[in-house]
């Protein structure tokens, strides 16, 4: 029975919640509307901060709006049971929205940063903003940078990278839910835990791009396949939902 599982979200989970995804097979993701590199990119931000902080202010207030869906809640109470079992959940999501930890899970690692904080340009303090944030607002720390969304942009090195690293090795079960395995580092956890021997599955829509790494995968909304999953799982720690 996992006990040490190791969690990677990416968008798919927050679908039914009414935030976009990026990619789809159907071409109607976020990025098939507008351009990633005229609008999450550091060089975008340099020459143009309007229209990138109007396209995360449009984001910000769209998630605010939003609410968790049962596939957040279901690993908000896995967390609890294998922390109650003597085991860890480590959670590590691509999401920059606060879905995981509105539905009550404690340890939310998010490698591509979070929509509702803003960080300084100049001496990086990073606070929670949950505004708009307008192209002309100083930092209240130093009063010298200007603020940008506390978020990870293509060209940017992730964060949390050696915690991730760690988490990976000590985990003995890995899962991928609603992530397109389209974007590295993330996309190449499956492939490490599998050189780890561990046993990996894949919780999605559709296949994903890097599906054929997975040694078993469950398709279909994750609202309904993941807390299906965590039903199993915690039976068989013998704690319940
Ligand atoms: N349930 C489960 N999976 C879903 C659902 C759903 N209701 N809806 C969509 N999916 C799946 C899609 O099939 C797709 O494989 O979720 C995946 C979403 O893929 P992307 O949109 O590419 O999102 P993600 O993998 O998180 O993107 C990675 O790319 O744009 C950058 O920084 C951004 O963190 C993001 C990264």
């Amino acid at each position: 029975m996992p006990r040490r599982i190791f969690v990677l979200t990416g968008a798919g989970i927050s679908a039914e919640s009414g935030l976009g995804t990026f990619r789809d097979k159907k071409g109607e993701g976020i990025w098939a509307k507008f351009d990633p590199m005229q609008l999450a990119t550091p060089e975008a931000f340099a020459r143009d901060p309007e229209t990138v902080l109007a396209f995360y202010d449009a984001r910000r207030r769209n998630l605010l709006s939003a609410t968790p869906n049962a596939a957040h809640i279901a690993l908000a109470d896995l967390e609890r049971t294998l922390a109650s079992a003597g085991g860890e959940l480590s959670l590590v999501t691509q999401n920059i929205d606060d879905l995981h930890e509105r539905a009550g899970s404690r340890r939310v690692i998010h490698m591509h940063g979070e929509l509702l904080k803003a960080r300084c340009v100049a001496c990086e303090s990073v606070r929670v903003w949950a505004g708009d944030l307008p192209p002309a607002q100083r930092c209240p720390d130093c009063g010298l940078g200007g603020l940008r969304p506390h978020v990870v942009w293509f060209g940017e090195m992730p964060f949390n990278m050696d915690e991730i690293g760690r988490a990976l090795e000590r985990a003995d079960l890995f899962v991928a839910i609603g992530t397109s395995g389209a974007v590295y580092p993330a996309a190449g956890f499956a492939a490490e835990a599998r050189a780890l021997g561990i046993p990996t599955l894949e919780i999605n829509l559709e296949a994903a791009d890097n599906a054929v790494i997975f040694d078993a995968a469950r398709y279909g909304p994750a609202s309904v396949i993941v807390p299906a999953w965590v039903e199993e799982v915690t039976v068989g720690l013998g704690g319940k939902i």
